[in-house]
């Protein structure tokens, strides 16, 4: 039996921060509904225990005394510096100070955003911190180091998983590659803005708590170390972009690349408009995918040797970005659909017609429908609900 199920308490306590997210979601469903009798799962959200404050992270993790503690919380990523460096920097370092003077493991994720441009990068591959790096890279960069230093020093028992470009379900803040998927479906992507050849690494987050959960009961193996967690294949951007096209069966975007300076000259004349308006007093930020125009047009792909050579086992070797894309796809229009982010696929997915004919004409029959049988107590023993968590696959 590993070391993570023989300690004393029979069922570990995880505290996962950023839960609400992408990355923290699935690893909180992960433990409570795929794996429940692992560990019982605290995630406070960010009103319970905010990152950036070292007196909420110091009484709550010293009063729950958990078994481990995973760290996915960052701010928005277009957040200004101050709240960038107070919760994605100091807020994972006091978390590791309570980690270390508890002697628990501290899983921590990190991002491609700590390393430069280039093909099959390693973990050593770090950029020099310098000023004119973004916010959040400067904040993870600078995590990244403060926990390797106090490996070093204080004998913090950690892990970094650095993760590129996520993809799967339950991103309801709409970032990165799903921002990129909306762009596609709301066909508002007119022609290709990447270059030809443009290769970028994924990485699949229904596998991530799978790593996670190996690397808890191997800590000899996985103590202090950066993993790169990513598909063996990097992908070219146009060719995702154009298969999600293709299965969306829409017309754009067109197969013409538009080149960097031609998007760059874009994006600033949007943000002079925006300047513009914000004098006016209309408040108005940069399309989130604009922000990262420039990663469009270069290749960035992460070896994943070490995480190969590592004794974890892949528990779906076979998927990749474009294997998911289906299920990704059908989970996205209908939610996107359902709130009226996009109309485009409003008839392909709707709920049962009869109730939503009876909730947009005639709530008191539904009313009534629902008073005549579905309003009784739940009992004890009763099975599932009808309406089974949608985290399911
Ligand atoms: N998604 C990607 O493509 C990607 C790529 C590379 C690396 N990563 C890394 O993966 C990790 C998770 O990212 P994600 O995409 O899952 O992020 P996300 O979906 O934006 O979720 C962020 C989480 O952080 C919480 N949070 C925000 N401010 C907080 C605060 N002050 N105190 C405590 N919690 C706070 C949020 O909770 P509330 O909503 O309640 O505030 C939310 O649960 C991050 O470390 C990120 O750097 C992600």
């Amino acid at each position: 039996m590993t070391e993570f199920l023989t300690k004393e308490r029979a069922r570990k306590i995880g505290v996962v921060f950023g839960g609400s997210g992408l990355v923290g979601g699935t690893m909180v469903n992960f433990y409570k509904q795929r794996r429940p009798g692992l560990a019982e799962i605290l995630a406070p959200s960010s009103k319970k225990v905010s990152l950036g404050n070292c007196v909420d992270i110091r009484n709550y993790l010293m009063s729950i005394r958990p078994d481990f503690i995973i760290n996915a919380g960052i701010t928005n990523i277009d957040a200004g510096s101050q709240l960038t460096f107070e919760v994605n920097y100091v807020g994972a370092i006091n978390i590791a100070r309570a980690a270390a003077g508890l002697k628990i493991p501290y899983i921590f994720f990190s991002s491609a955003a700590t390393l430069p441009e280039g093909n099959n990068l390693r973990e050593e591959n770090q950029v020099e911190i310098s000023a004119s790096l973004s916010n959040y890279a400067k904040s993870k960069l600078m995590a990244e180091k403060t926990l390797a230093y106090m490996h070093q020093h204080e004998g913090l028992d950690y892990s970094c998983i650095r993760l590129s470009i996520v993809y799967g379900r339950h991103d309801h803040k709409i970032q990165g590659f799903h921002r990129l998927l909306f762009s596609v479906a709301d066909e508002s992507m007119p022609c290709l803005f990447t270059t030809r050849g443009a290769r970028h690494s994924y990485s699949n987050v229904r596998k991530l708590p799978y790593l996670v959960q190996h690397m808890l009961e191997n800590r000899a193996e996985f103590s202090g170390r950066t993993l790169h967690f990513v598909d063996p294949q990097p992908v070219e951007l146009a060719d995702l972009i154009l298969t999600i096209r293709n299965q969306l069966h829409l017309k754009r975007p067109k197969k013409i690349f538009v080149p960097y300076a031609l998007a760059k000259t874009g994006k600033n004349s949007v943000r002079v408009i925006l300047r513009l308006l914000t004098r006016l007093g209309m408040k108005a930020t940069l399309p989130p995918e604009l922000m990262f125009l420039g990663a469009f047009y270069r290749t960035q792909t992460l070896s994943c040797r070490r995480l190969a050579e590592s004794s974890f086992v892949d528990p779906f070797p076979e998927e990749t970005v474009y294997s998911r894309l289906p299920v990704i796809l059908r989970y996205y229009l209908q939610r996107w659909s359902q709130q009226n982010l996009i109309t485009s696929f409003d008839d392909r997915f709707h709920f049962d017609d009869t109730v939503k004919h009876n909730f947009q004409h005639n709530p008191q029959a539904l009313l009534d429908s629902i008073h005549g049988d579905a309003t009784a107590p739940f009992k004890e023993q009763d099975g599932p609900l009808p309406y089974e968590s949608d985290w399911r696959e």
